[in-house]
């Protein structure tokens, strides 16, 4: 049974108690597209409150440490996290590899960390313009998934959830083409299979990223292997949030 589309929004640095209005908004809309999955990642402080209030949405974080506890002033744990009530973590986010010079080493090792405190992991991929017009987009991605997922990961299809995103692509307004994205998430498949076996790599879903709207949603979520999104900008509010939602509905029904 393939998994129902998944429709992620990641809050990034938005949001304070006057927002949990769109969260309970988003919760109620996703009660009524329930062939769809819908969750949001807020930041840290209304991890709690979303997960007292919704009904329907998982809730989740956008990082966690690697470690369990101990002297890391200002980091918080998996299990931290797990206990505030987020179901998932997002890992590996180019603006974490970029702006906190996170590695693959260190993501894989919040990825454990995350699976051993019970959550599931949204690992992000993606190239900079410069890799992709060098043409080594596929090359580069490859390697870096390869490099930030643990080696071995039980129930891999539930728990593990890949999310390719372009990094030029991510708060632009530009997107990749249905070419490039059905050409990176086939070879992200055969990777997953590679590394997971037949059974899980086939089933874990890859998530495209990157400028998503209600008015691109369609066309990107109806390319092969495209299994969800995980949406920035356009998450901030339930009516264009649910707008994708509302597509990756239609997408799933063909
Ligand atoms: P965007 O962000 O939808 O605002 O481009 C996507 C992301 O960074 O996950």
């Amino acid at each position: 049974m393939p998994l129902r589309p998944y429709i992620v929004g990641n809050w990034k640095m938005h949001g304070t108690r006057a927002t949990l209005s769109e969260a309970r908004a988003i919760d109620r809309a996703a009660q009524r597209h329930m062939k769809v999955e819908v969750a949001i990642a807020p930041p840290y402080t209304l991890i709690h409150p979303v997960h007292r209030e919704a009904e329907q949405i998982a809730v989740g974080a956008q990082d966690c440490h690697d470690q369990e506890s101990g002297a890391h002033t200002g980091e918080i744990s998996a299990a931290m996290v797990a206990d505030a009530g987020a179901k998932f973590v997002i890992l590996g986010h180019s603006e974490r590899r970029e702006a906190q010079s996170e590695n693959d080493a260190l993501i894989r090792a919040k990825a454990q960390a995350a699976l051993a405190a019970g959550l599931r992991v949204i690992m992000c991929c993606g190239e900079a313009e410069k890799v992709r017009d060098a043409g080594r987009a596929v090359a580069h991605v490859k390697k870096q998934l390869k490099a930030s997922l643990p080696e071995t990961i039980e129930d891999a299809a539930e728990k593990l959830t890949v999310a390719y995103e372009p990094i030029w692509a991510i708060g632009t307004g530009k997107t990749a083409t249905p070419e490039d994205i059905a050409e990176m998430h086939g070879e992200i498949r055969k990777l997953l299979i590679a590394l997971f076996g037949e059974e899980d790599g086939a089933e874990i879903r890859i998530l495209y990223g990157g400028s998503v709207k209600p008015e691109n949603a369609g066309e990107i979520l109806n390319v092969p292997e495209v299994g969800g999104a995980l949406v920035g900008g356009a998450s901030l509010t339930a009516d264009s949030f649910m707008g994708i939602a509302l597509a990756a509905g239609e997408a799933e029904e063909g």
